[in-house]
């Protein structure tokens, strides 16, 4: 990449960073409804944007959902395509109340951005528009074809995303997809994702009494839903750390000593570790590192209970009912189908006489994992290395993006997972941040990136 290229982006800085601002103030919330008009509004922006980026037959494309917005630019037949994907929408912010300022109305702070959707994803999705327009406005040229396909349905498992694919598998069609929608390993550590967990999500419905009780007139004669599912969740794994779900392990295919040794090289510690989470101390499946517990292990965790009073104060009461949001992160070999029937099966069995148990799927997603010795990955860690200053790490990815290995299936290209969101930067949770001169660095690599993949092929 010429030094002018460089310039171009050093003298566009506060621009770009400016149109970051505007895009994290759209509340593009796809799991609630109230946000639908924002998260339109957000396409139209998106849109306009990758419009103004220099891209070519940039559409809105509707759906029963959230919007696509796709665009191209084809420059040469002979050259090779690069599909790049990413998702507009974001998580919903609560607890509100825990952000140190509003989620939307972005706040730079220690040479951070804070806002809901800076790192997941609207961050990484504006790093590849920027760099699109610093190549195509500023004059340097496209060495190979690009096409964009942004989503707004990420965060609720892509429900309209393989439709999509499959009836539009001729314009999307591309020699590889690149994904920037994972992590780093530290801040100033360029990684490459070679994999991600899938996922089996479920909602377990415990019903007792008609309707709430008296906890002194009732308590201790009638079975107790919330406790009910507390005995229920508390045999969902062993002292070992092991889900206890029957099957559950049968498909999981064991850590090579090759991958448990690159991993133990990575620079990473527990304490960090525990620094960034803030958590009193780490605990997980026996026998593992933390790393390969993120990585390499299948997870099974509450993510939200719900029962009973909650309010300031105490209520004596006897709740009629309770449920639990439960996910279970996979790996290969594990079929989220296949999962989430022997759990259903197993709460099904353990549910204590008194109550009546419900299983009811969320949603679902294969595990994923990327062929580390591609030409792609050598390009993008060229890439990575020109503008951090650094050779990259391989990692693995704790999260789930359910859609990739349907793009592998239906596009047939490589995938190549190139994350820009920094090791505790809360996503999912309040005070969400991107690193401003990691957002810098991303919109560099990218832009190197297609003169590597176009002097390596894919
Ligand atoms: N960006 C994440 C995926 C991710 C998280 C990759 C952490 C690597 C590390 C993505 O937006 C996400 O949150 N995915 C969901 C998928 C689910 C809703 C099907 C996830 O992992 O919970
Ligand atoms: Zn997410």
């Amino acid at each position: 990449m010429s030094s002018d290229l460089t310039a171009y982006l050093r003298s566009n800085r506060e621009r770009f960073e400016q149109e970051f601002v505007d895009f994290l103030r759209i509340p593009s919330v796809s799991t609630e409804k109230r946000y639908a008009e924002d998260v339109a509004r957000c396409a139209e922006w998106l849109a306009e944007i990758v419009r103004e980026a220099g891209m070519d037959n940039v559409e809105i494309i509707p759906t029963e959902g959230n919007p696509f917005v796709v665009a191209e630019k084809m420059v040469d037949p002979a050259a090779p395509t690069v599909l790049v994907y990413g998702h507009y929408d974001v998580q919903p912010v609560d607890p509100e109340e825990l952000w140190d300022a509003p989620p939307f109305e972005p706040t730079y702070k220690n040479g951070r951005i804070y806002a809901r959707g800076t790192n997941d994803d609207k961050g990484q999705v504006l790093m590849h528009v920027q760099a699109l327009e610093a190549r195509i406005k500023g004059g340097f040229g496209m060495p190979v074809n690009v096409k964009l396909c942004f989503e707004g349905e990420e965060e609720i498992g892509s429900i309209n995303l393989e439709t999509f694919l499959r009836s539009a598998a001729d314009r999307l069609a591309c020699d590889a997809v690149i994904v920037s929608d994972t992590g780093m390993l530290g801040i100033d550590i360029p990684s490459i994702g070679t994999g991600l967990r899938g996922i089996a999500y479920l909602e377990v419905f415990v019903d007792g009494p008609a309707g709430d009780l008296h906890s002194g007139s009732y308590g201790g004669a009638v079975v107790n839903p919330a406790f009910a599912l507390a005995q229920i969740i508390s045999k969902l794994k062993d002292e070992d750390g092991r889900v206890t779900v029957p099957g559950f392990y049968d498909r999981v295919r064991p850590i090579s000593e090759t991958i448990r040794a690159e991993t133990r090289a990575l620079p990473f510690t527990d304490e960090e570790f525990i620094e960034e989470t803030g958590a009193p101390a780490l605990d997980g499946e026996a026998g593992y590192s933390t790393l390969e517990r993120l990585w390499y292990r299948p997870a099974l965790d509450v993510n939200g209970m719900i029962s009973g009073f909650t309010g300031d104060g105490a209520k004596t009461v006897l709740p009629a009912k309770a449920s639990a949001k439960i996910s279970m992160r996979l790996v290969a070999d594990q079929d989220p189908d296949e999962i989430a029937q022997l759990f259903t099966k197993y709460v099904e069995s353990l549910a204590p006489e008194g109550v009546t148990v419900r299983v009811v799927p969320a949603h679902g997603g294969w595990p994923w994992s990327g062929d580390p010795d591609s030409p792609l990955f050598e390009a993008a860690a060229q890439a990575l290395e020109d503008s951090f200053g650094r050779r990259p790490v391989y990692i693995g990815e704790g999260g789930s993006i359910p859609i990739i290995p349907l793009f592998e299936e239906v596009l047939k290209g490589p995938v190549l997972l190139l994350g820009f969101a920094p090791p505790g930067g809360n996503a999912h949770a309040p005070n969400e941040w991107m690193d401003v001169e990691t957002y810098h660095k991303g919109i560099e690599t990218i832009a190197r990136l297609y003169d590597e993949v176009a002097a390596r092929g894919i």
